[in-house]
């Protein structure tokens, strides 16, 4: 299936990206996608026409059409764990009935939406209040997917806030839920606790500490919690009222939540009408993914690109980089997305996979990768293709020369890998500045880009609810598109359990309860320094 792909790339290995340019006019049109009004620009890389069709064929090859209506239609496509795959019907605002097992999801889906809808109407309002009063703060208690995709989303939309002040714990280390609670009302702050299996260790350790925390503070739990999760029984056990309990189906995977009630700390800064226009812009993703043809379907083309430099030029990472500020959680969000969904080496059918597994996915906003990283990306030994993004415009009027800045230090920085600069710019750079024989040659070699690497830019009017909502979903079906085409289960993770098991295992031994006897020597050892060293 990949022969023809490893051709093209072994013939195309002398090729420029700039070349390609020079050859045809028309390469920025015809190797970019519009959907909406977002463009995906996935001309600077060495993708021509013979390569896209090669890849296209993949598509074909792995009847992705089929795969892809059998996630939409609730067919349970998640087969290790024997699920359905639904996110996409917690956006369906009007898509009509989406059946799992033969009952038609959507009348829950849409009436857990109402619930939250009206419980943030109460809290924004008031009248939903604490011990001391209206609620100032929330404070959201979830880690992995039931933390990164409402701290992501919450970030980039803090412009659209107007109701109360959202924070998040995540992590077992008490000095994040001490640092988020410290400053807090624990009689005007609501606690939610975000779980879809209600059992995850940090989650439940920090819930604990919250709810002694806010007893402490004159604060009422059992008033000032709400809860995430698919386990109800388990939510009642925490002592959370029915009421302030917000369920979904176990057919919602953890890293693909945010658009229900795990986007509860969404609705509650934001309100129920920017939350709907979120939600709408995941659904105008889902209609164009689900009808556009593969070669002017975006999230096909982008997953496309994405295995052309992953899987066949061997490019092992994969930078992405939002240039705005208020997305500086996205890269973290798409790690739990990509590497949680396509770290895999065992394919569906049970045998190894016989190309790499997704890729390493990092990044950080521009422009402060720049004055940090981008130094190796420019001028290191290996390749890093960059996924650029960036709006049209900024939502701080008064400055929009700043914003100006921002756009030209995106476009220049993918004109820049392309482009490169030679030796011998290099020594004409060196000779204007009155340097000769050696030295010049020295100093020249150190100002060489070697160029020809690879980018894609993904462009949009403005970071808006509705906007998100469709960057989102372009990178979900991203990832689903991949998953397919490398034949694996993007939804499930068993490769975070083991360690899991072993912490369960460890606790007790670095309580001290227990000895290390059984344990390796390393951790032995190091239980062992630790013991001795903790006060
Ligand atoms: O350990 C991985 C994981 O299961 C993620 O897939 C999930 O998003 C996270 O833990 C949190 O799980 P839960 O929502 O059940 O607490």
């Amino acid at each position: 299936m990949w022969d023809e792909l490893n051709h093209l790339r072994d013939e195309n290995k002398n090729r420029w990206i700039m070349d390609l340019f020079e050859r045809d006019g028309a390469r920025a049109d015809g190797f970019s996608v519009e959907t909406g009004d977002m463009r995906f620009d996935y001309s600077k890389t060495l993708i021509d026409d013979a390569v896209r069709a090669a890849l296209i064929e993949l598509c074909e090859k792995v009847d992705l059409s089929r795969h892809r209506d059998a996630m939409f239609t609730g067919a349970a496509i998640n087969e290790t764990e024997g699920r359905a795959v639904l996110h996409t019907a917690l956006r369906n605002l009007d898509g009509g009935s989406v059946l799992v097992d033969g009952q038609d999801v959507m009348p829950g889906v849409l009436d857990t939406l109402a619930r939250m809808r009206s419980f943030a109407e109460d809290v924004r309002k008031g009248a939903f209040a604490g011990a001391g009063g209206s609620i100032t703060d929330v404070v959201n208690i979830g880690i992995g997917g039931s933390d990164l995709g409402p701290a992501m989303a919450t970030l980039a939309l803090e412009p659209y806030h107007d109701g109360p002040v959202c924070h998040f714990v995540s992590n077992v280390d008490g000095a994040h839920v001490s640092d988020v609670l410290r400053p807090l009302d624990p009689t005007r702050t609501l606690v939610i606790v975000a779980s879809k299996s209600f059992t995850t260790t940090e989650t439940m350790t920090n819930a604990r500490t919250a709810r002694a925390w806010m007893l402490d503070g004159g604060g009422d739990p059992a008033g000032q919690f709400a809860a995430v999760s698919t386990a109800l029984d388990k939510t009642e056990a925490f002592g959370i009222p029915a009421e302030r309990v917000f369920g979904f189906g176990d057919w919602v995977g953890g890293r693909y939540s945010v658009w229900g009630p795990i986007g509860l700390p969404v609705i509650l800064a934001m309100g129920p009408q920017a939350f709907d226009a979120f939600l709408r812009g995941g659904q105008a993703m889902d209609l164009h993914f689900r009808s556009a043809a593969w070669a002017e379907n975006m999230p096909v083309l982008l997953a496309l690109t994405g295995l052309w430099h992953h899987q066949i030029c061997g490019y092992p990472t994969r930078a992405v980089l939002p240039y705005d500020q208020r997305l500086s959680r996205l890269p973290a969000y798409f790690q739990q997305l990509e590497m949680e969904s396509n770290g895999k080496s065992v394919a569906m059918s049970g045998s190894s996979l016989t190309v790499p597994s997704g890729p390493v996915v990092w990044g950080e906003p521009g422009t402060n990768g720049q004055h940090a990283f981008y130094q190796l990306i420019h001028q290191g030994t290996g390749v890093v293709p960059c996924e650029f993004m960036i709006a049209a415009e900024g939502h701080e009027p008064d400055l929009a020369h700043h914003h100006r800045l921002l756009v030209a230090n995106c476009l220049a920085q993918s004109e820049a890998l392309m482009r490169g600069r030679s030796l011998d710019e290099a020594r004409e750079r060196m000779a204007a500045k009155g340097l000769t024989g050696d030295e010049l040659d020295r100093q020249a070699r150190h100002r060489v880009f070697a160029g020809n690497r690879p980018s894609t830019t993904l462009v949009y009017p403005k970071l808006t609810p509705f906007v998100l909502g469709q960057i989102i979903a372009l990178y979900e079906h991203r990832v689903f598109v991949e998953g397919v085409i490398l034949g694996i289960n993007s939804f499930d993770q068993w490769g975070v359990e083991l360690g899991k098991e072993l912490a369960t295992s460890l606790a007790p031994i670095v309580d001290g309860e227990q000895s290390a006897e059984g344990k390796d020597g390393s951790t032995a050892a190091l239980v062992g320094f630790v013991l001795k060293h903790r006060g």
